[in-house]
C-alpha cells in the first residue's frame, strides 16, 4: 500500500501517514503560468493499492481537478487499486434539481470520478445518507459523531441542563445517533428557512424541546459550517429560549471568507470542528477547537488494505 497527499490537506495526510507508520509517497505537481496543473507520480506503484488524501474543500474546483489527475496518474502507472480519502465531498449539497434549469453538480462529479477509474471513496458525515447510492464504485461513509460524543464527555458538556440541537430538519438522523452515544441525551430540532436565491438562513422555531425552558445549555450539531448562517441563526434563537451557553460541533469547516470572525464575535461559546478540512493558522480563532479524524481514517485503511 502507498499513501499520497494532494495539496488540499497536508496536515491530515501527515497525521494519517504517522498513524499508519507509512511514509507519504510523492507526486510532482507543476503549475503552468495559466494555472493548469501537471501531475506526475514519482514513486513506482505497479500492482499496488494507492491511497490519495484530498478533501475537496475550497478551492473546490481546483482540488477536484487535482484529485482527478492524481487518480489518472496512478491508474496509468499501473496501480492495482486506488482509494480516495475525501473527508469533505464538495458539491454534495447539489444532489438534485432545486430549481428548474439547474445542473445536478454531484452527478457530474460522480461520473468523472468513476471515469478516472477510482475504485473506492471514503467520506465523512455526508449531508444526505442517500449520496452513497448514487455511486457505482465502493463508497465508505464514516462519521465523526463518536469522536464528538467522546469530546462532549471529556469537556464536561454532558450535563443535565444541556440539550442536543439539530439546526435543521435534515440533521435529525445525526442528532439521534449522537444522543444514542450519550445515554439518550435529550434533543430538539430547529425549523429553519433558507432563501434559495441569496442563501440567507433564518431559524424560525424549535420542535421537540423537552420540558420547554428547563435547559440553559445547548450543543448544536451540524455536518458543515459554510457561511455560518445556520448555526449563528440557531444560536440566536436558542438564546431567546434562555439557553445562554451554546457550543457547536460540525464535521466540516467549509469556512467561507468572513466566517472565523463572525463565529468569534457570535454568542456561541465554543466551535468544535474536525481536521478533515485544514484551517490555516491565520483563520483559526480563540473559540475554535480542532478534533482529529486521522485515526478513524487509518483504522479504516488498515482494515481494507487490499
Ligand atoms: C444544511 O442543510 C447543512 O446541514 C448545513 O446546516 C448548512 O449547509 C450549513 O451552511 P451555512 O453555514 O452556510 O448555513
Amino acid at each position: 500500500m502507498k499513501i499520497f497527499s494532494g495539496s488540499s490537506n497536508k496536515l491530515l495526510s501527515q497525521r494519517v501517514s504517522k498513524a499508519l507508520n507509512l511514509p507519504l509517497s510523492k507526486f510532482e505537481i507543476f503549475i503552468f503560468p495559466d494555472g493548469e496543473k501537471r501531475v506526475k507520480v514519482q514513486d513506482r506503484v505497479v500492482d499496488l493499492h494507492c491511497i490519495i488524501i484530498q478533501p475537496t474543500a475550497p478551492p473546490v474546483d481546483q482540488n477536484y481537478m487535482e484529485l482527478f489527475f492524481m487518480i489518472d496518474s496512478l491508474k496509468r502507472s499501473g496501480a492495482s487499486r486506488v482509494t480516495a480519502v475525501v473527508p469533505y465531498l464538495g458539491y454534495q449539497r447539489q444532489d438534485h434539481v432545486f430549481r428548474d434549469g439547474e445542473a445536478v453538480s454531484l452527478e457530474v462529479i460522480r461520473s468523472v470520478l468513476e471515469v478516472t477509474g477510482l475504485d473506492r471513496i471514503i467520506t465523512f458525515d455526508l449531508h444526505t445518507i442517500k449520496t452513497p447510492d448514487l455511486f457505482k464504485i465502493e463508497f465508505v461513509h464514516l462519521s465523526a459523531l463518536k469522536l464528538f460524543a467522546k469530546t462532549i464527555k471529556e469537556d464536561k458538556l454532558f450535563t443535565k441542563d444541556t440539550v442536543l440541537i439539530s439546526p435543521d430538519m435534515g440533521g435529525i438522523r445525526r442528532i439521534k445517533i449522537l444522543s444514542s452515544y450519550l445515554s439518550d441525551m435529550p434533543y430538539a430540532t430547529i425549523y429553519k428557512n433558507r432563501n434559495l436565491l441569496t442563501g440567507e438562513v433564518n431559524a424560525v422555531d424549535i420542535e421537540g424541546l423537552p420540558n420547554k425552558h428547563s435547559y440553559t445549555k445547548a450543543i448544536i450539531v451540524d455536518d458543515m459550517i459554510s457561511s455560518g448562517g445556520t448555526i449563528i441563526s440557531a444560536s440566536n434563537l436558542l438564546h431567546k429560549y434562555n439557553i445562554s451557553q451554546v457550543c457547536v460541533f460540525a464535521t466540516h469547516p467549509v469556512f467561507s471568507e468572513k466566517v472565523p470572525q463572525l463565529l468569534q464575535e457570535s454568542n456561541i461559546k465554543r466551535v468544535y470542528i474536525t481536521d478533515g478540512i485544514e484551517i490555516p493558522p491565520n483563520q483559526q480563532f480563540p473559540k475554535l477547537k480542532i478534533i482529529s479524524i486521522s485515526q478513524i481514517i487509518a483504522n479504516n485503511l488498515l482494515n481494507n488494505a487490499q
